[in-house]
């Protein structure tokens, strides 16, 4: 009648794939407790680590919890109890962990009458409530482990991607807070044909390069041409880290979700070790904090 679970933390987009494309750490993340009770509704007991609301009408877990029940039609009451470990605003999908985190348990205390994939519409509107935008993303990712994509919205269309096994995610957050909403509102509503053109073309060749496990096809394919010229100007130093992990050997990197965190992705453990402490380097010379990760997928 109780689950302790760990949500995990994810990046959105990977480049090019803006609201389509989501890759899950496996290393990274909250800690959730989740158990039945028998008060007939959902209610947030404890959020450690992080200033949340524990109002569950305003908190993601307990708004994806009521949806999901809801569309259950169960009575069932359940006690949530959130150990926040990614920093809300950081860019590495903290409202998708409590989301889904909060589906992926009770679906689990209920017998699992839903599968993980249509789970998603629930933890989607956790995320709306984030940040105003009903993205699967990051939440398409933290349920089905691995790279996931986001083929269609409507109807809603999720694929679980191949994960090559040699690829490592290095990712660090310098300590200030962007929210998705307003990363959002930096954005431009149309795009020209020939970035879209680019863009779509490394879309292509990344889902290729994954399947086929071809590190250089994904080396070339990691680029954003569409909306990185714009958010990395909401992000210190974003070009020196950046330019710091690809000398460090990296395959391609870029803003991890809405930001402000910047990840680069590499082949091999230990490459992604030498790519974060490159990265790091940038804002230590610089005196900005940080907190930094490596990461299998
Ligand atoms: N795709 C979303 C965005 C992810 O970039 O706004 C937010 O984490």
């Amino acid at each position: 009648n109780e689950l302790r679970i760990f949500c995990p933390a994810t990046i959105a987009n990977v480049t090019c794939g803006f609201d389509v494309l989501g890759l899950c750490l496996d290393n990274v993340g909250d800690e959730m407790v989740i158990r039945k009770t028998d008060k007939g509704e959902v209610s947030i007991t404890r959020i450690e680590g992080q200033d949340l609301p524990l109002e569950a009408e305003k908190n993601v877990a307990g708004v994806s919890a009521m949806a999901m029940l809801k569309a259950l039609g169960s009575k069932q009451g359940f006690e949530i109890e959130i150990y926040k470990k990614i920093k809300p605003g950081s860019g590495i999908g903290s409202s998708a962990a409590s989301a889904a985190g909060a589906v992926f348990g009770i679906n689990k205390l209920l017998g699992e009458p839903f599968t993980a994939k249509e789970l998603l519409p629930f933890a989607m509107e956790g995320e709306k409530l984030a940040s105003g935008a009903l993205h699967a993303d990051n939440v398409a990712p933290a349920l089905l482990g691995g790279f996931s994509l986001v083929r269609s919205y409507e109807p809603l269309d999720v694929i679980k991607l191949h994960t090559p096994g040699a690829l490592f995610a290095a990712v660090i957050h310098p300590q200030i807070e962007v929210k998705t909403a307003d990363a959002r509102s930096v954005l431009k509503h149309s795009v020209p044909l020939k970035k879209a053109i680019q863009q779509w073309g490394n879309m292509g060749g990344l889902v290729s390069g994954l399947y086929t496990e071809d590190y250089e096809l994904i080396a070339r394919s990691l680029h954003d041409v569409i909306i990185e010229p714009l958010r990395s100007l909401l992000i210190p130093k974003f070009d020196d880290v950046k330019r710091a992990a690809l000398e460090a050997g990296a395959l391609g990197g870029g803003i991890s979700g809405s930001g402000p965190s910047i990840f680069a992705l590499c082949k091999g453990q230990a490459n992604a070790a030498e790519v974060a402490e490159s990265m790091a380097g940038i804002y230590a010379d610089a005196g900005i904090d940080f907190d930094v990760h490596v990461s299998g997928i």
